[in-house]
């Protein structure tokens, strides 16, 4: 897309933002945290930060973008001039470049599952057959590492194409449909025979499992599961009309969020209990549970081709907006450039994915701070990079832009009460940055000594 180009609908805005934030995220990655955390309490502690944190910040990233109208680096640069804020979008395209390299993995492991469910081959097995199956597809490396190529090519080609208008046009009936899945999903996951167990599991919050790590994992999850902290929304939001109203638009792409969540929660989890399965399986838990949620069910596998389908068009509409951040950044609206960068960037970020590729395989035994390749490319992401950028973002807003411009773009296309924006300002000045620090801070053990 070049600088000047805009969403073509009032509408797509909205499309394109949670095409980005729903994803792997909330589907893949939340059902397995959660897991790993103890379930209820993890679920609530996340909704806390989505709500409280998530949210003003989400605001935020939209405010820089759609005042300055430009990539990221250039955004800060162009707010804060002579100053090395803008340091905080090359941030962003090396959390970025980081993130895609393993995400892209995972998305391989849904266009393998999506190949195997078209041939046939995924039909009839008892949980123990599926877990061999997948367990032997990932860990060989012509299968990972060629999945994870085809992922990266597809996102690398529509970047390279900036056809964001086409995206858009596929969101609007892809979205709903995921959703109405969804349901089907979870009338099926909720008639299993241990569906109390499962529910009890991911509402009733056993506050003495929160660890220092799972409360820092809770904050990651709401930053990783709304595009927070690497400024992919700042990009995004750059090609944002004036006539748009961001706080809808924050508010509505975090509800969405929210629902998907939930759902993604209330499908796994009684299945997880019923199938003999455990909920601190790790990555591979979605890909465990899927095949034996669809399977015995009437037209099984052909509502799971749907669903993998869907699934696999939500984790490449956030894999293009972390491209997408990078090569504005390089490319700075020339088409030509665009092409070129895209692949470039793209092609590296495959090859950087490739250990991470081979962490569930050939690489198994190998540590790194006593965390695999993936574990450790994750962890650094969710973990350290997304919080901090989070928290600069937070300070930078309300201490260099002008409260004028702020209040000003709050307002244009709808507008919110001057006390909810007090609250905004509050938040992204005081209370977003002494969280995430003592959160932080506190994973560190600084306080224990
Ligand atoms: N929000 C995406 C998901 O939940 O799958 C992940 C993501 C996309 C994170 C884009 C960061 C980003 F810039």
């Amino acid at each position: 897309m070049n600088e000047k180009e805009q969403w073509s609908s009032r509408f797509g805005f909205i499309l394109a933002a949670a095409g980005s934030a729903i994803g792997l995220g909330a589907i893949w990655k939340f059902p397995y945290v959660a897991g790993m955390n103890g379930g209820g309490a993890f679920l609530f502690i996340f909704l806390l930060f989505t709500l409280i944190l998530g949210l003003p910040l989400l605001l935020a990233e939209f405010v820089i973008g759609r005042s300055t109208q430009t990539n990221a680096v250039s955004a800060y640069k162009m707010i804060a001039p002579d100053t090395k804020w803008y340091f905080l979008g090359y941030l962003g395209m090396g959390t970025s470049f980081l993130l895609l390299s393993f995400y892209s993995v995972i998305g391989g492991w849904i266009i393998y599952y999506l190949l195997k469910t078209l041939t046939g081959t995924l039909n009839d097995l008892t949980p123990e057959q599926y877990n061999v199956v997948f367990a032997n597809a990932i860990s060989n490396p012509f299968v990972s590492i060629s999945a994870h190529f085809l992922f990266m090519l597809t996102t690398i080609f529509v970047v390279s194409k900036g056809v964001q208008k086409g995206i858009e046009r596929a969101s609007r009936f892809m979205m709903p449909i995921l959703f109405l899945l969804f349901l089907v999903l979870i009338i099926r996951s909720l008639t299993l025979p241990d569906v109390v167990r499962g529910l009890t599991f991911l509402f009733e919050p056993d506050f003495s499992k929160l660890t220092s790590e799972a409360i820092l994992a809770a904050l990651g999850q709401s930053f990783f599961t709304l595009s927070i902290g690497v400024s992919a929304m700042v990009t995004y939001s750059s090609y944002v009309p004036k006539e748009e109203s961001l706080p809808k638009a924050a508010l509505s792409i975090v509800f969405i969020n929210i629902v998907i969540v939930i759902l993604a929660g209330l499908a796994i989890f009684p299945a997880v209990f019923s199938f003999g399965l455990q909920p601190d399986a790790g990555p591979v838990l979605l890909f465990q549970v899927l095949p034996n949620v669809f399977n015995h069910m009437p037209f099984g596998m052909l509502f799971f081709l749907a669903f993998l389908l869907l699934f696999l068009f939500a984790s490449l509409t956030s894999a293009f907006s972390m491209l997408e951040l990078q090569v504005a950044i390089v490319a700075k609206g020339d088409d030509l450039l665009r092409k070129k960068w895209s692949w470039v960037i793209g092609l590296s970020i495959f090859l950087l994915g490739i250990p991470s590729a081979l962490s569930f395989g050939p690489l198994s035994d190998f540590f790194i701070f006593g965390k695999s390749f993936f574990d450790l490319a994750d962890y650094l992401v969710s973990n350290m990079l997304m919080p901090i950028g989070a928290l600069l973002i937070s300070i930078f807003v309300p201490v260099k832009m002008k409260k004028s411009v702020l209040y000003a773009e709050l307002q244009s296309g709808g507008g919110i009460p001057m006390y909810l924006f007090r609250v905004w300002l509050f938040i992204l000045r005081y209370v977003a940055p002494v969280a995430i620090f003592l959160v932080l801070f506190d994973v560190l053990g600084i306080w224990d000594k």
